[in-house]
């Protein structure tokens, strides 16, 4: 079976957002995969695309005001942008809003409809009546029905992995606007996946096409029961294809997703004169999914049945990985940790995120965990110190003599290093890539003693010697120059630096069998420089998004929002613009940030607190504000707020009032204070 050709994917990324260091564990590994297969000599495509569709782009593109398409567009454009910085080289990536996409939707739902895998019936939706829209999935959260675990989205629980409709969730909450959301009916179209339940027993049980855990947990969690029907239509509006046989209706994001894969594969086939057919209807092609396992279920139950009743080829493999942790804990925005992809860029070279993850990754679905301390000490001690050293201690020695003529005698060591191959090879295959990075740094660190024990630098200062040290670094860029062939997957850029210092360039995995010799070789140049822990520091810091300090947050009567709000234009109606000003009217008023120090009670007035605010040092101002009703005295202790500082001083019953705290806000209990994020000092001017 070994001219099989292979069809390699990643997860479709949602184009609501960037990449980040979570996403590239998945992407880094299956770019390893396929250039571990590509070198091998394997045909092999890579593709992928991004994931358009959803609730959430309508939303987000309503909000900034302009068409989905437009946004999409940007996001795809950053997407490859970022592939691309970390070499993550696709053959083709292609959207899910493509004009393919849509044939092959209503190819395939034409195909479940024949197959009578699809009903109608209403559905009781949640709708956010503030929102004024149905509640798709994602904007939901609350308790899952299945094992009761608390804040989990409406689509499927991040806990027990059921998968549900969003009206069971308990005690639910729209996350656009902390509303209730309240109990709608719509019609909505389902496939009747027990229909298949048969078949995907044998298929997922085969032990064949899945990790055994993840065939395990599908057994032990969904085939033992009836399977579910699923929800696939969602009513307007909603962006996305709209349903040819249902007006009104449009598929749900997950299932125009999967079938992306074969719109892109359809794309780079059209691009390079292939068929279709041949990548996704023949059994000479083998299918590859890599995905995160919080996504298993649409890949391992739902993705095979539609494949099945539509005609094509089922995956040979759907590969699962587990999730990144930083060190040890989620990816938070707040600490840093949730690091995008072109952050990390701005800081520090995509190799050694590569081969840090590669060190880390294994055929199983465990997290793997980003432990700073140890991504710097691996670097610097494999990369740097055991592999790029092996160059930077020799190359300079042989500019002028190049290589000898023929490979000396090395007591084995080449051939030790080529006999290894088999072995790596084989762990690359199996995703075990950890195995092959011990198994690579073992070979580099034969290298390295023999370098010491030849020491090629006190040879360099003997004249008599100058054949021995040409042989010596013969020897040590051949163990170099076969390690970087077992890089190549992991590290496509150093693998092509020592191609060019060798004038040989890497092009197969067999090119670690034979020894480069009688050859001239290139000015040494630098491989991979060190990490300085700062750039570890500076990378977190600019990756902490600015949430409120403890001082400055503002309570609410609504449910926290986690995700993006609809805001309607009400509020401006209610109160609408003021005339145009000019900037200089503006700067008339001083508006400045301020503490407050002490928030009292004015027991006669029905309004008013008493507040005494710091401007820093010992500036202080008393300040009268109508918020009594909105806030308690300790929820203002000790908070920043914006004050006009230069108001005119007013004479009141209570005493004298030196300047007014800003609010927004009808007023009564709807009274917001304003805020500043954190790092703002008292007595900063606000321009
Ligand atoms: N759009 C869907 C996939 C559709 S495939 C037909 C999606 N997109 S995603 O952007 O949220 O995630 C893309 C991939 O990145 C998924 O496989 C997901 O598991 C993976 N990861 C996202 N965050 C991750 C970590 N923190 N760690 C490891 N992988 C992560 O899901
Ligand atoms: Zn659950």
């Amino acid at each position: 079976m070994n001219d099989r050709k292979l069809l390699v994917t990643a997860a479709l990324p949602y184009a609501n957002g960037h990449i980040h260091i979570g996403h590239l564990v998945e992407y880094i590994q299956t770019d390893i995969w396929v250039r571990f297969q590509k070198l091998r000599g394997k045909k092999c495509v890579f593709v992928c695309a991004d994931d358009t569709h959803g609730t959430a782009i309508m939303i987000r593109a309503r909000q900034e005001g302009r068409p989905e398409t437009e946004l999409i567009a940007d996001m795809q454009a950053a997407h490859e942008r970022d592939f691309k910085g970390f070499d993550v080289s696709f053959d083709h990536y292609g959207s899910t809003n493509s004009s393919e996409n849509r044939e092959l939707c209503n190819g395939i739902w034409a195909e479940l409809r024949t197959a009578g895998l699809i009903a109608e019936r209403d559905v009781e939706q949640l709708f956010d009546p503030v929102a004024g829209t149905f509640l798709a999935d994602r904007f939901v959260k609350g308790t899952c029905p299945n094992c009761k675990s608390p804040d989990q989205y409406g689509d499927n629980c991040s806990k027990c992995g059921a998968t549900y409709s969003p009206s069971e969730l308990i005690d639910p909450v729209s996350t656009l606007s902390g509303a209730k959301p309240v109990t709608k009916s719509a019609s909505h179209l389902f496939v009747e996946l027990e229909q298949l339940h048969e078949f995907l027993d044998t298929w997922t049980q085969s032990g064949k096409h899945l990790q055994p855990e993840v065939a395990n947990y599908l057994k032990g969690h969904f085939l033992c029961d009836p399977l579910r029907d699923w929800d696939v239509s969602r009513p307007s509006p909603y962006f996305g294809f709209e349903i040819p046989d249902s007006v009104g209706n449009f598929w749900y994001v997950w299932f125009d997703a999967p079938i992306g894969y074969i719109a892109s594969t359809w794309q780079w086939c059209k691009a390079n004169g292939e068929k279709l057919e041949d990548w996704w209807k023949s059994s000479s092609t083998e299918i590859h999914h890599f995905i995160g396992k919080d996504i298993a279920y649409f890949h391992t139950l739902f993705w095979p049945g539609v494949l099945k009743t539509a005609g094509y080829s089922l995956p040979e493999f759907v590969h699962i990985h587990g999730f990144l942790t930083v060190e040890g804990e989620k990816m938070s925005k707040s600490t840093g940790t949730q690091v995008q992809a072109h952050t990390y860029l701005k800081h520090l070279d995509p190799s050694f995120l590569r081969y840090f993850y590669a060190s880390k990754l294994g055929a199983k679905l465990d997290d793997i965990d980003l432990n700073f301390t140890e991504f710097v000490n691996k670097v610097n001690s494999d990369l740097v110190g055991k592999v790029a050293n092996l160059a930077s201690r020799t190359a300079r020695f042989i500019e002028a003599t190049g290589l000898s003529v023929e490979y000396p005698h090395d007591g084995g060591l080449f051939a030790a290093g080529a006999a290894a191959g088999e072995r790596i090879a084989q762990a690359y295959d199996q995703l075990d890539y950890s195995r092959a990075t011990r198994l690579i740094m073992e070979l580099a660190d034969q290298a390295n003693a023999y370098v010491e024990n030849s020491a090629p630098w006190a040879l360099k200062k003997d004249p008599t010697q100058q054949v021995r040290l040409q042989e010596v670094c013969t020897i040590v860029l051949n163990l170099f120059r076969q390690i970087c062939v077992y890089l190549t997957p992991v590290l496509p850029k150093l693998s092509v630096q020592c191609g060019q210092l060798l004038q040989a360039p890497i092009t197969h995995w067999d090119d670690s069998q034979t020894p480069v010799v009688n050859q001239a070789i290139s000015k040494f140049e630098h491989l991979l420089q060190r990490i300085a822990p700062e750039k570890i520091q500076a990378m977190i810091e600019e990756s902490k998004e600015v949430v409120p300090s403890p001082a400055a947050e503002v309570p609410s009567a609504a449910a926290p929002t986690s995700e993006l709000p609809i805001d309607s234009g009400d509020a401006l109606i209610q109160e609408p613009m003021a005339p145009t000003c000019t900037i200089d009217d503006f700067t008339k008023v001083d508006l400045r940030v301020a503490r407050i120090i002490k928030a009292e009670e004015v027991p006669e007035a029905k309004k008013l607190v008493k507040l005494t605010v710091s401007l820093g040092g010992d500036n202080t101002r008393t300040v009268f504000a109508g918020i009594k009703a909105a806030y308690t005295l300790e929820q203002l202790q000790g908070r920043l707020v914006v004050i006009v500082a230069n108001l005119q001083p007013r004479q009141m019953k209570f005493g004298l009032s030196e300047g007014m705290v800003t609010a927004a806000g009808p007023g009564g209990t709807e009274v917001f204070l304003l805020g500043v994020d954190s790092g703002a000092v008292p007595g900063q001017r606000v321009h």
